[in-house]
């Protein structure tokens, strides 16, 4: 059913191609078990193609979630008050955790972490396009919680439904820090447009005026356009299509955007009655793929302090392992004696 057209010409060598008997019942099993919407665990027989998007997505995402981390590392320093501080040195170390998590899914799936990490440091796994702007002012740390993680949460809450039970779980839990992010992002900005100066209201519309289309493309390329939605919509990994999230992300933001008090930088937003939603202008789809290919504003500066924290963090690992061995040495003569 749903995998055959990829399975049954493994490499395009239709000798590979014949699946034993065993084969066909297992794809037919699974097929069912996602039909009735069952959850696929770690252990379960899944067809290569299934373990493989999603290695490619969970690890994506986890990326996503690290390189995350560094545009508002960048302004733990500097944060304006000690609450806000605390809240961003909170809020960075919930990605680092996310990435954890996420790696960790991702591991089930039978890649290890190292592979994983070679990958986005050789520049060869992607992450979100959204972490390759600059964060220019206080108010993008505001705009960012608001906007960025508005959108990474309306991306994913389907997914603590996907399919496969490891990152579902895994889902659960980030989505519930991820709300607590968009909205201190979003308290943030009122405190700013509603008690600041102009000058803090201006940094405040500035900074929306500058993250919102980028946070319009981060559901990713049309639905029409997109290579990966129609299979992984019928393994149910993806349970929303990447336009229906970002109509929805589009509609709520307008609401926020007026009690916010700020103009959102698109011209051609109207209500569309028949449709029940709002109607947006034309996104700079040549941007997006400029990203994707390594051109954005920080791309080169993302994946270097990536590889730079790499690098440097080679002794704390070399030390790590040396007092696990150490331990498992020591352990072997009590449990022996034991
Ligand atoms: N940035 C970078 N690459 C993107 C992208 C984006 N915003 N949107 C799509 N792409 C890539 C895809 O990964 C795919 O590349 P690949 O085939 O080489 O892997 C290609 O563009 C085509 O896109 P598709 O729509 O066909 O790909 P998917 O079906 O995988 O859908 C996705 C893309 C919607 C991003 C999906 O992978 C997804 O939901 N991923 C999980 C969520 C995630 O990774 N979010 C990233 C942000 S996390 C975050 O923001 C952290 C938070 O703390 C703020």
């Amino acid at each position: 059913m749903y995998t055959q057209a990829m399975d049954t010409m493994k490499d395009g060598d239709p000798v590979k191609a014949v699946r034993s008997v065993d084969e066909v019942r297992l794809q037919e099993a699974f097929d069912a078990r996602i039909d009735a919407g069952e959850f696929i665990e770690a252990k379960d027989w899944m067809p290569d193609h299934y373990r493989k998007t999603l290695v490619r997505q969970i690890s994506q995402h986890a990326h996503s979630e690290i390189v995350g981390m560094l545009p508002e590392g960048n302004w733990i320093t500097r944060a304006p008050t000690l609450k806000r501080k605390a809240i961003l040195l909170a809020k960075v170390q919930d990605e680092g955790g996310h990435g954890l998590y996420l790696y960790a899914a991702a591991e089930t799936l039978g890649t290890s972490r190292d592979q994983l990490f070679d990958a986005l440091h050789s520049g060869r796994a992607k992450y979100s396009s959204i972490f390759n702007y600059p964060t220019l002012t206080w108010a993008d740390m505001g705009t960012v919680g608001w906007l960025v993680d508005g959108a990474a949460i309306m991306n994913q809450v389907p997914i603590c439904r996907c399919s496969y039970a490891p990152y579902a779980r895994a889902m659960i839990r980030i989505c519930r820090e991820e709300s607590f992010h968009q909205r201190q992002g979003y308290e943030s900005l009122l405190t700013m447009m509603m008690r600041g100066t102009d000058a803090q209201k201006a940094m405040v519309q500035d900074a929306v005026d500058r993250w919102w289309w980028p946070s319009v493309m981060m559901f990713g390329p049309p639905d029409d356009q997109s290579p990966n939605s129609a299979q992984s919509m019928r393994w149910g990994i993806k349970r929303v299509s990447n336009d229906d999230l970002r109509q929805k992300f589009v509609d709520a933001a307008v609401e926020q955007a007026r009690i916010l008090g700020v103009t959102l930088p698109d011209p051609d937003l109207a209500w569309n009655e028949e449709r029940q939603h709002w109607d947006f202008g034309a996104i700079d789809w040549a941007e997006f793929r400029a990203v994707l290919a390594g051109d954005g504003p920080c791309n080169r500066e993302r994946l270097q302090a990536r590889v730079d924290a790499w690098e440097e963090g080679a002794w704390v690992r070399e030390a790590a392992l040396a007092y696990a061995a150490k331990r498992h040495h020591n352990a072997i003569p009590m449990e022996r004696a034991a």
